[in-house]
């Protein structure tokens, strides 16, 4: 199986209207979309998905963030993807992200960081787990994959 990680534009990437600019960074990378959907998320997916911060001072506020509007979610594949894609995504706090990341080009609040992506490749498959289901994922070949992996 290949390489797979879990990314998802948060509401305020969303409503800045930054979905199209993270999909162009991630696929210019040389990435591969391999799975998207555009969803206002349950209550239940949001406990599931950051069950690791459920006791956390910022837990509530976060997930009502993440609740307040639709989020893009998406599926990378690529070798070792999960770590690249953090590194394109940035620090957590967009005030310490690097320029030239995602979070550092785009944001100024840790809790309107605009992106998710999973810390992981554990953490990618369940998180993927919980957000798609097999058949949305899907398998094609890029036309550049000879030069790209
Ligand atoms: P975390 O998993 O630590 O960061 P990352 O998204 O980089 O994996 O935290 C999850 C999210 O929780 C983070 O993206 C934004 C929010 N958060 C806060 O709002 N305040 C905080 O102090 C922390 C650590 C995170
Ligand atoms: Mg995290």
């Amino acid at each position: 199986m290949p390489d797979r990680t879990f990314v998802m534009v948060k509401p305020d990437g969303v409503q800045r209207g930054l979905v199209g600019e993270i999909v162009s960074r991630l696929e210019a990378k040389g990435l591969k979309l391999v799975a998207a959907r555009f969803e206002k998320l349950p209550e239940q997916r949001v406990t599931e998905h950051y069950k690791e911060h459920l006791s956390k001072p910022f837990f509530p506020s976060m997930k009502e963030y993440i609740m307040s509007g639709p989020v893009f979610l998406m599926v990378w594949e690529g070798r070792n993807v999960a770590a690249i894609v953090r590194k394109v995504v940035g620090s957590t706090n967009p005030q310490e992200a690097a320029p030239g990341t995602i979070r550092g080009d785009f944001g100024i609040d840790i809790g309107r960081n605009v992106i998710h992506a999973a810390d992981s490749p554990e953490s990618a498959a369940r998180e993927i787990g919980i957000h798609f289901k097999t058949t949305e994922v899907f398998d094609y070949k890029r036309i550049d994959e000879s030069v790209l992996y």
